[in-house]
């Protein structure tokens, strides 16, 4: 902890550029992870995420992790990332990024201070690497200032949720992130007056605590999901609990738990913890005070899960830190009729590919969901939705 005892927030390695809450007060977050980008997805996920940014204008891009395809080919792997961050920097749009356990699994290929130094070529980004500071690549925090006084009203915690662990395990934040988190949480605490400064936390990988939340039932019944690691465990919505969206994929979270979730009901300023990892989840469920969150897959490549693929958006008001809405949207639903009809008159035959290839696949998927939903209500008495999410 002395390592941190006299921590100067604005000359720390840890925290980024601050922002702002945006002229409306607001904060508008748009989360988006696992895109997984290579030759067979680029084009079509860039433009869907282009177009997204385009229709939601957020005040900061989060991507976390699993960014590129990064498999020993490096120019290959810029080029992915060029083309990605190409647009948000054509929109003058905001990006942080961390990483995933795919970013630098290959050894021939690029590390992850590497990968942070290639993004952080970009002027959009406000990614920083916590150098020898901390362990892996992509640990920080994002202070988010008052629109019209330069008062931290807000924070974003970004962490590296780290690869695999020695035994080959999913890995989960390690303890001296936690450390860190603890030391930086009580600096921010002390600028606002002794209240703990209210925060988001983005990362990889799920925290392990969501089996805790979850509901645990000794044989499979329909809509559980066995433990990532106990097989014979499943697992489901708890009824019981506060809990939203849809629970589709065994949460992949780290085998050996170092303490960050604990941490965080401890210092009371984390509503929520959003990660990706596991594609077709986007779920929240609701524990000792902390939303556990999980955000669908943001890529697209042409396949049966354009209705369950796409992002988040939350959003903040700097009146009320201590409240938050989010909701997912889903590539299947971004295009109408007249959307489509428009990008032909502009002349974007790729578009126009894209939009009615992602709308036209996504339909019977739909019905197919939409009939699993209702046999839900039915069974369970459990309206499956995607509401939104309000604390
Ligand atoms: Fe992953």
């Amino acid at each position: 902890m002395a390592l941190f005892s006299n921590i100067d927030l604005a000359d720390d390695i840890t925290t980024a550029k601050s922002i702002r809450f945006n002229k409306n007060g607001k904060l508008k977050i748009m989360h988006i992870t696992d895109t997984h980008l290579d030759d067979s997805n680029i084009d079509a996920s860039v433009w869907l995420i282009g177009k997204a940014c385009d229709k939601e204008m957020p005040d900061i891009v989060i991507i976390t992790g699993d960014n590129v395809g990064n498999h020993g080919d490096i120019s290959a792997t810029k080029g992915y990332i060029d083309k990605l961050m190409s647009v948000f920097e054509s929109r003058k749009l905001t990006v942080a990024v961390t990483f995933g356990n795919h970013d630098s699994e290959c050894e021939t290929g690029m590390t992850r201070e590497e990968l942070m130094d290639y993004y952080n070529t970009f002027s959009c980004s406000i990614s920083v690497d916590d150098g020898e500071l901390l362990s892996g690549c992509g640990t920080y925090n994002i202070p988010v200032l008052a629109s019209n006084t330069d008062d931290v009203k807000f924070n974003l915690w970004m962490f590296d949720s780290g690869s695999y662990d020695n035994e080959g395990h999913y890995a989960n934040v390690l303890e001296d992130k936690v450390e860190w988190y603890k030391a930086k949480s009580d600096v921010l605490k002390e600028l606002n007056g002794g209240k703990p400064v209210y925060s988001f936390a983005f990362q990889h990988t799920i925290v392990p605590e969501v089996y805790e939340a979850l509901k645990k039932v000794n044989k499979q019944k329909l809509f559980s999901f066995p433990h990532m690691y106990n097989k014979s465990d499943y697992y489901m919505f708890d009824p019981n609990v506060k809990n939203y969206g849809t629970f589709n994929e065994t949460p992949c979270c780290g085998y050996y738990n170092h303490g960050q979730f604990d941490a965080m009901v401890e210092k009371g300023d984390v509503l929520g913890i959003f990660t990706g990892h596991d594609h077709t989840n986007a779920f929240g469920v609701q524990y000792k005070g902390i939303d556990i969150v999980n955000s669908l897959s943001t890529r697209y490549n042409g396949d049966k899960f354009s209705t369950q693929y796409g992002y988040r958006i939350l959003e903040v008001d700097e009146n009320n830190t201590s409240e938050y809405t989010s909701r997912v949207e889903h590539w299947y639903d971004m295009f109408t009729r007249e959307d489509i009809s428009s990008l032909k008159a502009s002349g974007d035959d790729f578009g126009v590919e894209t939009a009615k290839d992602v709308t036209y696949k996504g339909f019977l998927r739909k019905i197919f969901e939409n009939v699993c939903r209702g046999f839900t209500k039915l069974v369970t008495g459990r309206k499956v939705t995607y509401d939104e999410i309000s604390k």
